[in-house]
């Protein structure tokens, strides 16, 4: 915890100095605290709730920490057809004027910057029949959770994805990728990348001169394997097929699968229901890299959690951040002192160093898909896990 400020001449004779020295312009700082983290203790256990003080002063100004914070479906979505009757209304296509039609999340605790958590960005999208996104590549690590029943299309590095609700599309760093809707019907998903990260490392950029073949359109590219190449590779576990490299755009440690299935997630998960599970998160899947068993990104990695009627998981609490989005079923998630009632299609960001544990409070199973920065974590050394038995007691998960 951050102590509490001195009050005393000593401090106060030393932030005039300070304000002093940066009218020099010399560009220094007298150090007059200690840059606090926002953070508790790990190994010192101070309770459920606290989630830690910001400093206070002049360094304290720019100090931010996550909040946990849950955004309800029911609140934020009419702001999709709202954005979806402006474009439609429009005097100019909606890429010339927003680029994307979509809402951002913003972390109430990252002073109106566009991110879920350090890492992570989330942004809500509507793609209106006939809408299309040209082809280009970035260097974050993106990924598409499909809303809606109909989930349009995303070509990756040729190879058309034609998605549907509770599909998770990749789009790894350094592959072509184009997304549209040739339905009838509007498309909503949720993107997740780790463009805060890359934002951070100064090394976020985006190219869309695309140097292959196009389709007849202009804006998207022309897909090279037949539809449904990513299964036809990977779709067997444990069987690998040994003409390829695995290797897919100029990416590296990225997954050379593009595109899950809601419907063969939520049956893996099914097949899986009957067992203990884990007592801190339930019955979980992760996606990987086939061919190395990693993360899908050498940053994020992606899963499902299946909570049966009932199911109150273990308080758990890392050093990595977890983003959720609820694909069926109502629950709560009890975070550093509140309480987030859930249900379908709300998104809920559980921030590092703070206590949670997930309860399905419903008649029928819930699934959340999770997105957590813990491959970055583990690469830096940084990954740490604790959780409390059921009589209170702190268990490192961890070594
Ligand atoms: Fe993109």
């Amino acid at each position: 915890m951050a102590a509490e400020p001195l009050n005393s001449a000593a401090r106060a004779a030393m932030e005039q100095l300070n304000a002093e020295a940066e009218r020099t312009g010399l560009h220094i700082w007298l150090r007059t605290q200690a840059n606090a983290p926002a953070q508790r203790s790990w190994f010192h256990d101070r309770g459920l709730e606290a989630g830690g003080a910001l400093a206070q002063g002049r360094v304290g100004a720019n100090q931010m920490k996550a909040a946990p914070h849950h955004w309800n479906w029911q609140e934020i979505s009419p702001y999709l057809d709202r954005i979806g009757e402006i474009a439609r209304a429009a005097d100019v296509s909606p890429i010339e004027f927003a680029d994307r039609q979509q809402f951002l999340l913003v972390n109430p605790g990252l002073a109106g910057r566009l991110q879920v958590a350090s890492t992570i960005r989330c942004a809500v999208s509507i793609y209106n029949p006939g809408d299309v996104a040209p082809v280009h590549m970035h260097t974050p690590n993106a990924s598409r959770t499909i809303l809606s029943e109909n989930g349009g299309y995303t070509t990756i590095e040729g190879e058309r994805c034609v998605a549907a609700r509770g599909d998770l599309i990749l789009t790894p760093n350094g592959t072509w990728h184009d997304h549209g809707n040739d339905g009838a019907t509007p498309v909503v998903w949720a993107d997740i990348l780790d463009f805060p990260l890359l934002e951070f490392l100064d090394c976020s950029w985006i190219d869309d001169e695309f140097p292959g073949e196009r389709e007849s359109n202009a804006r998207a590219q022309k897909p090279v394997h037949a539809d449904g190449y990513s299964d036809r590779l990977y779709g067997r576990g444990g069987m690998l097929p040994g003409f390829v490299s695995h290797s897919r755009g100029i990416g590296r440690d990225t997954s050379p699968i593009f595109h899950y299935c809601g419907i063969d997630i939520r049956a893996a998960l099914d097949a899986l229901r009957a067992e203990a599970g884990d007592p801190y998160e339930g019955v979980t899947l992760r996606f990987v890299n086939p061919a190395t068993g990693a993360s899908v990104f050498p940053t994020l990695d992606y899963g499902a959690q299946l909570l049966r009627p009932g199911e109150a998981t273990g308080w758990k609490r890392e050093t990595a951040n977890a983003f959720y989005i609820v694909l069926d079923g109502e629950g709560t998630t009890e975070l550093a002192g509140r309480r987030f009632d859930w249900q379908t299609n709300d998104l809920f960001i559980v921030p590092n160093f703070l206590w949670r544990r997930h309860i399905n409070r419903g008649r029928k199973d819930a699934v959340l898909y999770l997105c957590s920065d813990r491959p970055l974590f583990e690469k830096i050394g940084q990954y740490r896990a604790q959780g409390r038995s059921p009589d209170g007691d702190v268990v490192q998960l961890t070594e």
